[in-house]
């Protein structure tokens, strides 16, 4: 898929603006604070509904504005679509595709999609687990909607079983048949998210690998740490291995174990990469994972989604950046830089030079 032309009004630090891309590389340049990141946070915001950066959609609208707009053309393989976007000062944004208003903004996955790699993403590799376990869970409930409610179902049984962890240990109690059946509960909707987080590591890492090999020649591995450690995992399993630390969970007054504590392990050349990774390699591992999301999507939707790279190339060295190029090369992408020399361009590439707000 692709995206054909983006018109904001009173977005960031924008009046009004139009850029009609290319639909292969589109290189976003221009110094600091002239509003690069803007642009891919406003088509970021079409995808999934809310920034990938702002607190509140109050943030987005222009200084001294009411209200901001986005207006966005894009195609995928059977249809043209435009939607339009509404922010306001005062109310709720409002939505609509094709003329047709949005309820959901977990609806808008379905039309636009878009993978965005900025330099904060260095947490997947260097950050704390829940970094890793954020991107799985968006990852796989962007794809399947039904992953997503398994992970209410389980954050509200995982609430509750907190509370009464508390109060059992409060009490010096040992054991309790109320704590079974949040147990129970757990391993129910837990197991199905253990599932659905190895299909999704596995396909992963087969594509990262692939693809940091390609632009480092580099040996990429990505592990999955299950909290709950068993074979072939079935809800009875899971209740059993729950079942089994009852009295540890006690003492401590918490969950200590389940999916909320998962992890993935990142190896490169064998070794893990937030530990002895530098900081070309923490990145390229954090870039290939990245893209190895937009292969998972292709996987699944039959569209690529659009890449927008914030920022990416200047920690790079030549090699890395030229196999980079090469790889994105027949996709969209929407590149920011502060630095054109940085990025290959071929007849298809279209440049768009950003300064205060404008597009030059
Ligand atoms: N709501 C807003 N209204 C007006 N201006 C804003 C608003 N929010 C941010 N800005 C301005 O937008 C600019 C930052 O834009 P952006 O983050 O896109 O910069 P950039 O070109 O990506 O810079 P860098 O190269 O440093 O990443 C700043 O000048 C900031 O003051
Ligand atoms: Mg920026």
């Amino acid at each position: 898929m692709y995206i054909e032309r983006l018109i904001l009004k009173q977005f960031r630090n924008y009046e009004s603006a139009m850029l009609e891309f290319s639909p292969y590389t589109n290189v976003i340049y221009g110094n600091n604070a002239q509003g690069k990141t803007n642009i891919l946070e406003a088509v970021y915001l079409f995808s999934q509904g809310r920034s990938h950066r702002a607190k509140t959609d109050r943030e987005l609208i222009r200084f001294g504005d009411e209200y901001a707009r986005i207006a966005i053309d894009f195609k995928d393989s059977e249809r043209s679509y435009n939607g339009q976007m509404q922010l306001l000062l005062k109310g709720r944004k409002s939505v609509s595709i094709n003329h047709v208003h949005i309820t959901k903004l977990s609806m808008l996955m379905n039309y636009l999609n878009v993978v965005m790699f900025s330099p904060e993403d260095l947490d997947l590799v260097k950050g704390s687990p829940s970094a890793r376990r954020r991107f799985i869970d968006s990852c796989v409930s962007q794809m399947y909607p039904s992953y997503l409610a398994e992970l209410i179902d389980y954050t509200k049984a995982l609430n509750q079983k907190n509370s009464l962890l508390k109060i059992l240990r409060s009490k010096g109690k040992k054991s309790d048949p109320t704590l079974e059946i949040w147990n129970e509960q757990l391993s129910e909707s837990g197991a199905k998210i253990m599932r659905s987080r190895i299909d999704f590591i596995r396909s992963v890492n087969d594509s990262a690998r692939n693809i940091q090999n390609e632009i480092s020649g580099e040996s990429l591995d990505i592990k999955y740490i299950p909290s709950v450690r068993c074979e072939n995992i079935s809800k009875e399993k899971f209740f059993e291995y729950l079942m089994s630390k009852a009295s540890r969970e006690i003492d401590m007054a918490a969950s200590m174990y389940g999916i909320q504590r998962d992890d993935i392990d990142i190896y490169v050349n064998g070794r893990q990469a937030r530990s002895f990774g530098s900081q070309g390699q923490q990145r390229t591992a954090a870039l290939s994972m990245k893209m190895a999301q937009a292969e998972y999507i292709n996987s699944l939707k039959g569209e690529y989604p659009v890449m927008l790279l914030d920022d990416i190339m200047s920690e790079l060295d030549i090699n890395r950046r030229m196999y980079l190029s090469e790889r994105i090369r027949d996709k969209q992408v929407l590149i920011t830089s502060t630095d054109t020399d940085l990025i290959d361009k071929t007849t298809d590439t279209k440049l768009f030079r950003i300064s205060n707000g404008t597009v030059l």
